[in-house]
């Protein structure tokens, strides 16, 4: 409640920084009248922003001199308001409108990239306005942190709070934090004590785990055999197919210059010999027309046409398919249980080489394909092909018997099996 004109509180997880913004700046609004400007990086639609929090705490407040319209919360009675607004697509002019405010809150302010920040803080420019921060730090130089949190001067308050600070932290929340510390502790330093993470940790996959699946330690499984086919999109790309079954995957195979029907001879005479349950096929480009040789051939319910680019089944972790298969294979590796991979320096150059990122939901994402191809200079078909066994949960559900036009029987069981989220 002190005058300051910056408060920048972080720290990770679950520490109540949003909850408290928002009662605070809630309670202040009903004394006074206080222009209140809600800003993020992006703020696609309003369900981004802290609106809803706010709604949630006026009712839980009962502050009844507050009405709620849908696109800013007013106080009847001093005449305080609320506006919420993405920055990155603002235009210098549309900032102007912020220039009347008394208190800017910046949440998840990680993600201010250096010109929003050049553009916010001189536009708060009334006398006594303040800017409110709250943020989980990403880097060693966030733009604001640099900014303000790193050598703090008498007109800043700079305060970091955990999940452990917090006296109303939800038992669930600590729950998942322990766990977090147990199983990867780079992690829990990041997610839930808020300590920004290195540099060379953009990584997703860690070159340590990747080398001690690479150690051989099975030589059977009794898992469902799942096949990834990544399909070359351009002359000197290579058709990767990948065999993997549980925590076993055994068999690594790269062809040069196929045309489809030969890649869809090739799989049809995997299907016959190692009766996979599962291929999953990459879609985009060529792989449609492989796919569709596949499903008249009788094969549809054996093959799985992915597209790199899709929707995550789990939505709210990963931004896209392509982000969720390499997200699993990254969890899959990174498990107490002993997994193996081929030996292949093709296969984790790939898998170390891919750059992870995060999009305003906080969902896991990668970067461009394109960047990875530059930097490696091959594109990752190995890589892709492995992750493409994990595109979705494969089950056990019996040996299948029988293959090819009319005769499969399994589909029914398949679709049992695809209702639970648990199986990658
Ligand atoms: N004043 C409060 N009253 C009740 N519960 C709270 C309060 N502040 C925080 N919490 C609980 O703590 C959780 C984490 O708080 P939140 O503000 O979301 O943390 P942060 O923004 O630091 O991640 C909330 O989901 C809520 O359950
Ligand atoms: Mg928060």
């Amino acid at each position: 409640m002190e005058k300051k004109r910056y408060k920048l509180f972080y720290g990770g997880r679950g520490g109540g920084k949003s909850f408290a913004f928002a009662d605070c700046l809630l309670v202040k609004g009903r004394t006074e009248k206080l222009f209140i400007a809600c800003v993020r990086e992006i703020q696609e639609s309003i369900t981004d922003s802290v609106y809803k929090l706010l709604c949630d705490r006026i009712s839980y407040n009962q502050f009844e001199d507050y009405k709620i319209y849908s696109d800013r919360i007013e106080n009847i009675a001093t005449g305080t308001k609320f506006i919420f607004k993405g920055l990155r697509d603002q235009d210098a002019q549309k900032i102007k409108s912020l220039e009347g405010v008394d208190i800017a809150w910046i949440e998840e302010a990680q993600t201010i990239s250096r010109k929003s920040w050049e553009i916010l803080d001189p536009t708060i420019r009334k006398d006594g306005s303040e800017i409110w921060i709250s943020m989980n730090r990403e880097e060693e130089n966030d733009p604001i942190w640099k900014s303000l949190g790193a050598a703090p001067d008498d007109r800043t308050l700079v305060v970091k709070v955990n999940y452990c600070d917090n006296p109303f932290c939800p038992e669930e929340l600590k729950t998942q934090a322990a766990k977090c510390k147990e199983q990867n502790y780079d992690d829990y330093l990041h997610v839930w004590l808020g300590e920004p993470r290195v540099q060379g940790e953009r990584k997703l996959i860690s070159s340590k785990d990747v080398k001690a699946a690479m150690v051989p330690k099975m030589d059977n499984s009794s898992s469902p055999l799942v096949i990834g086919v990544d399909i070359a999109r351009y002359g000197k790309d290579k058709t990767a197919i990948c065999w993997r079954k549980g925590r076993w995957c055994y068999k690594l195979e790269a062809h040069s210059f196929l045309d489809n029907v030969q890649v869809a001879n090739i799989l049809t005479g995997i299907i016959k010999e190692d009766r996979p349950h599962r291929i999953f096929l990459d879609v985009g480009g060529q792989g449609a027309g492989v796919y569709d040789i596949l499903r008249d051939r009788g094969f549809g319910e054996i093959i799985r046409g992915i597209n790199f680019g899709g929707k995550a089944m789990l939505e709210d972790r990963y931004a896209n398919k392509r982000a969720e298969m390499w997200g699993e294979a990254n969890e899959w590796l990174r498990q107490e249980l002993p997994v193996q991979i081929p030996d292949d320096d093709e296969l984790s150059g790939d898998l170390c080489a891919v750059e992870k990122g995060y999009d305003h939901r906080g969902r896991l994402k990668l970067e461009e394909k394109e960047n990875v191809r530059e930097r490696i200079g091959r594109s990752p078909d190995k890589g892709d092909a492995f992750v493409l066994t994990f595109a979705e949960p494969v089950f056990d559900v019996g040996k299948p018997s029988m293959y090819g036009n009319g005769q499969v029987t399994i589909e029914s069981l398949f679709n049992q099996s695809n209702r639970s989220d648990i199986g990658w």
